[in-house]
């Protein structure tokens, strides 16, 4: 698989994370709600581990994973981060998300997510994405469904966050919900997501 390609949308430019992100990430990680809900990082966010899990991702391989670092081009700036994760035996994968607190509800996470959903159906002719979240996380809660996933069960307490065990929503999006999901969005040309 070739390098994963740079995704435009109206406002946004997704591209993958590069090593000089490393101090941006850092800062706006440093947020408690942006990590509240994240599986792999905790608060106070811990730069050490954020440079190593940069490392990782930025030299991890295509079929592995893509991580795109989300710019909000009127500002030139790094917003938040998107994430796939590739299960290739299964044609699949899983999508991640997380943005700076300064620009939550303004529609910038569906806007990128579906961008990089296009991305898996047109270009990587994927099967399915996947999507969990904490059942508290409502704001994510409304991405999924926004975008078009179907919900299709909880794991009774199948996450481990600050020495609790939570109840996770589990979500897919097979290509048939994407291709109905398009034809709504056709439906709706003014919507920026
Ligand atoms: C989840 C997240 C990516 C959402 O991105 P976003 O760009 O802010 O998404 P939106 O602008 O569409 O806003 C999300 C929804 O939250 C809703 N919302 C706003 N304030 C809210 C509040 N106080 N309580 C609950 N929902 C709220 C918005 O109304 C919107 O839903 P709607 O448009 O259907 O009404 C962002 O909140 C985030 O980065 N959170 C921290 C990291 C995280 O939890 N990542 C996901 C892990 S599964």
């Amino acid at each position: 698989m070739s390098k994963h390609k740079i995704l435009e949308t109206p406002r946004l430019r997704l591209r993958p994370l590069e090593f000089s992100d490393f101090d941006r990430i850092v800062e706006f990680m440093g947020q408690q709600s942006v990590t509240d809900f994240l599986l792999f990082f905790t608060h106070p966010i811990i730069p050490e581990q954020v440079r190593e899990w940069l490392k990782n991702v930025i030299e991890a391989k295509p079929e592995q994973c893509a991580y795109w670092a989300i710019i909000e081009k009127s500002q030139d700036k790094l917003i938040g981060i998107l994430s796939l994760t590739m299960d290739s035996f299964h044609h699949k994968t899983e999508m991640g998300y997380w943005l700076d607190r300064d620009y939550w509800g303004m529609g910038y996470m569906p806007e990128a997510a579906w961008r990089s959903i296009e991305y898996v159906f047109e270009d990587l002719k994927l099967h399915r994405v996947d999507l969990t979240h904490m059942v508290a996380n409502i704001r994510s809660q409304h991405v999924a469904q926004k975008l078009g996933f179907q919900l299709e069960g909880c794991w009774r307490e199948g996450h481990f966050k600050n020495g609790t065990y939570k109840d996770v929503k589990i979500y897919g999006m097979l290509e048939v919900d994407y291709l109905r999901a398009r034809k709504q969005r056709s439906q709706m040309p003014d919507s920026p997501a």
